[in-house]
């Protein structure tokens, strides 16, 4: 490899990287999907658990709700300034980036008829949510191709926005597929000068570089603290501040999906009033102990710091796509999915092998060497029936079998276990017959 960035050190605060199973180590290539998890965030959780599990926030006030408190208020500001948003106050806690995005659609009234544009290569999460409102006639959704989200055309996109209004547009900043990470910058500049709102689905973005929400003047992000080290089931809605305390009833308010224990300032049994800030969109008990954690994956992040992970996926990746291409693509049936300069891939190489009885792939990695990687279509089916027609996950002649799969870094992954990737491969497809 051109240059590592000596991150090895790393691994050794991750315990599940120091297993064995049939006398051989993990190598854990499914980062997309969740991230491994350090000891600091272990020893939080652990910590919630033994040393004051009890309610904090605004219920209860005792000795133990007072650490819980404490320690979730500091977990919210270090999740601003992570994302650099003016304070905790825009810092929503949700079960994860589906909830997060759910709550937009939900919670911004639309009118019938007004538009929603996302891309063309969606998560189910940012696809879902927006179809349910098409169908109950209350939007209508617009999505870019996928060549046009991969091959991101400013002024194409500002010509669209030119032609008739837009009200928001939200877009998966990274793709969970293909790597590919959107213009987010540019796109909200151009979103706001023709009046639309922007949300960033930054599930594959915030947990592998520096974000700015300031800078990128987004009014609403969108991520999952499991992808980036941190406790499964606690998200982020970042939303600008307008929003969360926006009045009822006015055009860009933001209402709360979920009522009951933790939003309300005063209630009757006519009528209610809910609290003002992040609470107001987080009722019912949470996960506390998660929601702690979230600070303690955050402080582990910045130790390592986001740009060296940055350049270290994006090493690892060059060094593994070169490869792959340089033994694979000319026999014709390997691709890389979405642009073929790895550094606009991020942590993320995606591939289809086209040969007959393609499937099963990864559970020969697995079984074999202990390699985790994805296979399927990643909850993206509408990306893989758009670009390869509806039929190609049941093939009429298993001649016409595709099968895709995804490799997926974090910065504890290393180049001997690309080699030890590249060398499974292989004999996976010499044993295939793929080779002759
Ligand atoms: C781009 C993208 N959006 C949304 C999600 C959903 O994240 P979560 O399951 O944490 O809600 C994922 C998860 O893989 C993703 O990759």
């Amino acid at each position: 490899m051109e240059r590592t960035v000596p991150m090895e050190k790393f691994r050794a605060d991750f315990p599940a990287l120091h297993q064995t199973r049939n006398g051989l180590p993990p190598v854990y290539f499914d980062n997309a999907c969740t991230t491994l998890v350090p000891q600091p965030v272990i020893d939080s959780i652990n910590e919630y658990y033994t040393r004051y599990p009890a309610c904090g926030g605004r219920r209860s006030h005792h000795w133990f709700a007072s650490e819980v408190t404490r320690r979730i208020n500091r977990s919210r500001e270090r999740l601003a300034e992570f994302v650099n948003a003016e304070s905790g106050a825009e810092i929503i806690f949700t079960l994860n980036t589906t909830q997060a995005i759910n709550m937009v659609a939900l919670g911004l009234r639309f009118e019938p008829g007004e538009v929603v544009l996302i891309s063309g290569a969606e998560h189910n999460s940012n696809l879902l949510p927006w179809l349910r409102l098409q169908q109950k006639g209350g939007l209508r959704v617009e999505h870019l191709s996928a060549a046009e989200s991969e091959q991101f055309d400013l002024s194409a996109f500002e010509d669209r926005l030119r032609k008739s209004p837009v009200r928001l547009i939200s877009l998966a900043w990274t793709s969970n597929v293909t790597g590919s990470t959107l213009p987010a910058k540019e796109i909200i500049a151009a979103a706001h000068r023709h009046g639309a709102l922007v949300l960033l689905d930054g599930a594959q973005t915030v947990p592998h570089q520096n974000v700015d929400v300031r800078a990128l003047n987004v009014d609403f992000l969108a991520f999952s603290l499991h992808k980036m080290c941190g406790p499964r089931g606690v998200g982020v809605l970042y939303a600008k501040k307008e929003f969360i305390n926006s009045p009822p009833g006015s055009p860009n308010a933001l209402e709360p999906v979920i009522l009951g224990g933790g939003n309300a300032i005063d209630t009757s049994f006519e009528n209610y009033q809910l609290l003002e800030g992040p609470e107001r969109f987080e009722a019912g008990i949470p996960d506390y102990p998660g929601q702690i954690a979230a600070g303690a994956a955050v402080d582990y992040l910045l130790s390592v710091g986001m740009e060296r992970i940055r350049e270290q996926e994006e090493n690892l990746n060059r060094y593994l796509s070169a490869r792959m291409q340089e033994q694979y693509e000319q026999l014709g049936w390997l691709e890389i999915l979405g642009p073929q300069e790895p550094e606009r891939r991020g942590g993320i190489l995606t591939f289809s092998v086209r040969r007959p009885n393609a499937v099963g792939i990864a559970e020969d990695l697995d079984r074999a060497s202990n390699i985790m990687i994805r296979d399927g279509v990643f909850c993206a089916h509408s990306y893989f029936n758009d670009r390869y027609g509806n039929t190609w996950l049941h093939p009429k002649t298993h001649r016409d079998h595709r099968m895709v799969y995804r490799v997926s870094f974090y910065f504890y992954n290393t180049p001997q276990e690309c080699e030890l990737f590249l060398d499974a491969l292989n004999a996976i497809f010499e044993e295939r017959g793929y080779l002759e």
